[in-house]
């Protein structure tokens, strides 16, 4: 079930994405299920500037990310690890033992798959905070992927690799071509999510989550089947489905 909003500028998006996460934080002890990419950065300066001016605090807080480069170190200025801390965690009073990242750098990387599914599992996660990929990805969930899919290692689409060079110098060759990623199934376990998308390059991803088949094509259509999502757009993003 989708709740959509559409609001005029990315500030406005980032402000409704944080009047949920605001909610959430009322809890006893949030569990948030945490995202990268450009799209939540704005929603993470509001957390941050909440945390500054009203002592919000995330002593309590746990927090999973859905995904991590594979073949990268975790101090890599392009992991995943350095994103979160750099955009979010290290401006926080975030416990460093309450923040969970899979380790795109294990050596067994199965047994990583299911060391982090175990950890999840003995959480509940409050709010799970969802970008979405030009085909539809969610997390690093590639067109394809089983509804069903746990914690596993996903090779990366061209497209995907492409979109995310700009964070490599531009050199598409220096993305990772895999991925650890939390699969479809345990992102439907969230018991409330947040889609935050922007920009035209991303109306066609949103019209396949929201209106089009429930298909592996398009692996965002999953959450056709979740009760609580809800949808952040501003106009760009939204002008297929409006
Ligand atoms: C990456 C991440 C996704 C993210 C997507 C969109 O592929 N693994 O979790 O949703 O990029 O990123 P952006 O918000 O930068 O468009």
């Amino acid at each position: 079930m989708f709740n959509v909003v559409i609001a005029d500028d990315y500030d406005l998006v980032s402000s409704e994405a944080f009047k949920i996460m605001r909610n959430v934080m009322n809890k006893e002890n949030p569990v948030l299920g945490l995202t990268t990419g450009s799209s939540p950065i704005g929603l993470y300066k509001k957390m941050i500037a909440d945390h500054n001016s009203n002592g919000t605090s995330y002593k309590k807080v746990v927090t999973f990310n859905l995904d991590e480069y594979i073949g990268i170190p975790r101090d890599h200025e392009q992991s995943y690890y350095t994103f979160m801390h750099e955009n979010l965690f290290d401006s926080l009073d975030i416990r460093e033992e309450n923040i969970h990242i899979p380790h795109g750098d294990a050596e067994d990387l199965e047994a990583e798959c299911a060391r982090y599914e175990e950890e999840l599992s003995k959480y509940s996660i409050d709010l799970q905070v969802l970008g979405i990929g030009v085909d539809g990805h969610i997390a690093f969930n590639e067109p394809g992927v089983q509804f069903d899919s746990l914690t596993h290692v996903m090779k990366l689409e061209e497209q995907t690799r492409r979109d995310n060079a700009r964070f490599f110098d531009d050199d598409v060759d220096e993305v990772p071509t895999h991925a650890i990623t939390m699969g479809l199934a345990s992102i439907m376990k969230a018991a409330k999510i947040v889609v935050i998308a922007t920009g035209a390059n991303k109306a066609d991803a949103v019209y396949g989550m929201v209106k089009g088949p429930k298909s592996p094509d398009c692996p965002a259509s999953i959450l056709q089947d979740h009760p609580d999502v809800t949808v952040i757009l501003d106009n760009d993003a939204a002008f297929r489905i409006v």
